[in-house]
């Protein structure tokens, strides 16, 4: 069996793809907001500051971080930082949720932050590409490294 599509479908699709894209972006849509996203997942660690994660409203702390910028901590966190899990360990929550839960934080704790419209996301997702492929480049460098010790215990 073939599957036809014309071309006005696949112009159909390719906008629905792109609405779908841009509502995830502006936030339309059954988003959830920062407060929901941190009560939900984030506060578990950072409400008592599990492994030393900035807790909520610890001016302190959250200081050097803002200073970072919403884009760079923002994409940072994402990724995963040390002790901090990739996407605050929720495959789930869409980037715009996350980003929105720490501009939360990050206002909660004397940064002037709103939630990210879509030119502060796209910023955002070009800082997080950036620090994928560092960690991409590093995991290759370490599996290079790893094959030549295994080819040099044969
Ligand atoms: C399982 C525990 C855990 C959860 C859940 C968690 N965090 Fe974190 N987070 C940490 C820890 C620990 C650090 C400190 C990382 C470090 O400096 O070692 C951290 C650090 C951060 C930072 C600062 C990153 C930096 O560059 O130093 C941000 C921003 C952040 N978390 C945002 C979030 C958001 C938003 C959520 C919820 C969507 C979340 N975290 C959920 C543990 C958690």
């Amino acid at each position: 069996m073939t599957i036809r599509f014309s071309s006005y479908s696949i112009v159909l699709i390719a906008s629905l793809f792109a609405q779908t894209a841009q509502a995830e972006l502006s936030g339309s849509g059954n988003l959830k907001s920062g407060e929901q996203v941190y009560n939900d997942v984030c506060s578990a660690c950072h409400g008592t500051g599990v492994a030393h994660a900035p807790k909520f409203k610890d001016k302190e702390a959250w200081a050097p971080l803002i200073a970072e910028g919403q884009d760079v901590l923002t994409s940072h966190a994402w990724v995963g930082v040390r002790a901090m899990p990739a996407r605050g360990g929720n495959p789930e929550l869409k980037f715009v949720e996350f980003a929105r839960a720490t501009a939360y934080m990050a206002s909660n704790a004397g940064g002037d932050w709103k939630d990210p419209d879509s030119t502060m996301m796209r910023k955002i997702m070009r800082e997080a590409e950036k620090r994928l492929d560092k960690s991409i480049n590093d995991a290759k460098a370490m599996k290079k490294e790893l094959h030549r010790l295994i080819q040099s215990t044969r």
